[in-house]
């Protein structure tokens, strides 16, 4: 059986004050789910207030990238041993604007997966692909490529250990959401590439969809079968938005298997 999830990239949003005040308007809302698992991923500097503030709830901390080496001169970069030392549970791993804006490669965010499991982080790893991409009949050969890279250098065990996301990355930002099918088809696809290599893995693996979820849109999505739960940007960014987006994975049924 799957759990839910439901998690909130903020991105490079906000303030230290509003920061403070989005986490509090949602504490106390999300208190009263508990079919679900829910987690909201700050940025970087915000890490510590929010998670004072969140402390002992069901709302996680997770971050949004991590740096792919363990420590020493690596200037800018934040380890998955400082994440863990800020309560960190989650970290994101290979987001679409982390490759694309910032040039992070597959091999990368492979190796950043391997540091968020070394340091007791659930790494949620990123997938998905571009507009043009789609349009070629590519998502599947992208989604693989991007899934293939982490299970070569960390191994098909090691998926079983964190989340993935498929993110289609004409859908991020742009109000565009994938159709709950759409979003099917491709989840189905990346459990069916990790059942090959490990049947139970696959069947237990939390798979997220990402891209324009919002409070309205959440319900169809979290009802097909391979859709465990949201990765959720813009609408993260506002208390009853997200609320909302929480209370649709609490009502949804729980997938026995795909
Ligand atoms: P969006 O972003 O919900 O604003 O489309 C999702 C994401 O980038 O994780």
């Amino acid at each position: 059986m799957r759990v839910k999830l439901v998690a909130g990239n903020w991105k490079m949003s906000g303030s230290l004050a509003s920061s403070q005040a989005l986490i509090k308007a949602i504490l106390p809302q999300v208190a009263a789910l508990n079919r679900a698992r829910y987690a909201v991923c700050p940025p970087f500097p915000y890490l510590g207030v929010v998670g004072q503030v969140s402390q002992g709830s069901n709302v996680a901390l997770g971050a949004q990238d991590l740096c792919q080496f363990d420590d020493g001169a690596y200037t800018g970069g934040v380890s998955g041993a400082m994440l863990a030392d800020c309560g960190c549970r989650y970290a994101l791993v290979g987001h679409s604007e982390r490759r694309g804006i910032f040039g992070e490669t597959d091999e990368a965010a492979a190796l950043k997966y391997g540091q968020a499991l070394k340091h007791g982080l659930t790494p949620i790893l990123c997938v998905g692909e571009t507009l043009a991409e789609r349009e070629a009949g590519a998502t599947e050969s992208v989604v693989a490529r991007q899934l293939d890279a982490v299970v070569k250098r960390c191994g098909a065990a090691a998926i079983g250990q964190g989340v993935i996301a498929y993110e289609p990355v004409w859908a991020i930002g742009t109000g565009k959401t994938a159709t709950p099918q759409q979003a099917q088809d491709v989840h189905a696809f990346i459990r069916g590439r990790i059942a090959a290599a490990d049947r139970r893995v696959a069947e237990a693996l939390t798979i997220l969809y990402g891209g324009s979820v919002k409070a309205g849109n959440a319900a169809q999505l979290f009802a097909m079968p391979d859709v465990d739960g949201g990765l959720i940007g813009g609408a993260s960014l506002v208390a009853d938005e997200f609320v909302a987006i929480c209370r649709a994975a609490q009502d949804a049924k729980e997938t026995v298997k795909a």
